[in-house]
């Protein structure tokens, strides 16, 4: 099992009438990694997270899951995933900690109670955990969603852009969390739009576009593909999410726009090159 890779998609390909989403879709998932999966709306990125899933047929092509084949051996698979969909799956009658024992027993595990306390402590949720999801922010309901995810602990998380629709702070800490699971022995497939996303989390980044990978490397081999940087002498401005986060308190790394505010010593409006 160690030298397999988690996911290994060959070919995969898929059809919705005369529309043709994946034209033979192929890359490894290393077990332990983050890979990010990038492509525009509409790419078919959720088409390939369906078709890992089990949820949907692959017209050709085969992919496996933890060693298992998803055509061939679909309980299997499902034993060995969590897929946490582009739309929260949160059940906003019930509280917190209540979608967290819903899911607990319907897996079947011992002590429900327990793993719902742990989970949200591990989220940070413990003081909202007997309020109603439907009181939480989307942050909050992202987080328990993923905490819905990782009961029973599967080895392998599918993602379907886990951060869209949250502001700055709230992405930083689901990617605290994703990181977290990938440090845990997780093996992580995310798909997203957001290029910084994928800069900040991802292993490897693969590039579907026109239904096939594009391109598939770490950060630094796609960063290659341009030519070399040139250095030029340009005011640097903070970015807006970085003064964002400089101005309400970011819970992650704030060091970067210190750096940046003191590195402008330009008169502002001059620019050099
Ligand atoms: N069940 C379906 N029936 C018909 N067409 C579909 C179906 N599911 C997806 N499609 C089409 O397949 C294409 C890929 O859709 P998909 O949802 O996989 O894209 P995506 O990369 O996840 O996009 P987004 O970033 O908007 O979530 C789209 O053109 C979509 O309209
Ligand atoms: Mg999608």
């Amino acid at each position: 099992m160690t030298t397999e890779s988690a996911i290994r998609v060959q070919g995969i390909e898929k059809s919705f009438k005369d529309l043709h989403v994946l034209r033979g879709v192929d890359f490894d998932v290393t077990p332990g990694s983050i890979f990010a999966l990038l492509g525009s709306n509409g790419a078919g990125k959720t088409t390939l997270v369906r078709i890992l899933s089990t949820l949907l047929k692959a017209d050709a092509g085969s992919a496996t899951v933890h060693g298992f084949d998803v055509a061939g051996q679909p309980a299997d698979v499902r034993e060995s995933i969590s897929l946490t969909g582009q739309f929260a799956a949160v059940d906003e009658v019930l509280t917190g900690r209540e979608n967290l024992v819903l899911i607990a027993k319907l897996r079947h595990l011992k002590n429900p109670g327990a793993i719902a306390d742990d989970l949200l402590a591990r989220f940070s949720l413990t003081e909202a955990g007997n309020r109603k999801a439907s009181t939480y922010s989307g942050g909050m309901r992202r987080r328990l969603d993923i905490a819905m995810s990782l009961i029973g602990n599967p080895p392998i998380i599918f993602l379907d852009e886990p951060t869209t629709g949250l502001d700055p702070q709230a992405r930083i800490e689901v990617w605290q969390t994703v990181k977290g699971l990938a440090e845990g022995g997780t093996s992580v497939l995310l798909t997203t739009q957001y290029l910084d996303e994928a800069e900040q989390l991802a292993d490897r980044i693969a590039i579907l576009h026109k239904g096939t990978i594009i391109r598939n490397g770490t950060l630094a081999e796609l960063k290659q593909l341009l030519p070399a940087a040139k250095v030029e002498y340009v005011e640097k401005q903070p970015s807006l999410e970085e003064v964002f986060l400089a101005l309400v308190g970011d819970t992650g790394d704030t060091d970067a726009a210190d750096d940046d505010r003191t590195a402008g010593s330009v008169p502002a409006g001059k620019e050099q090159r």
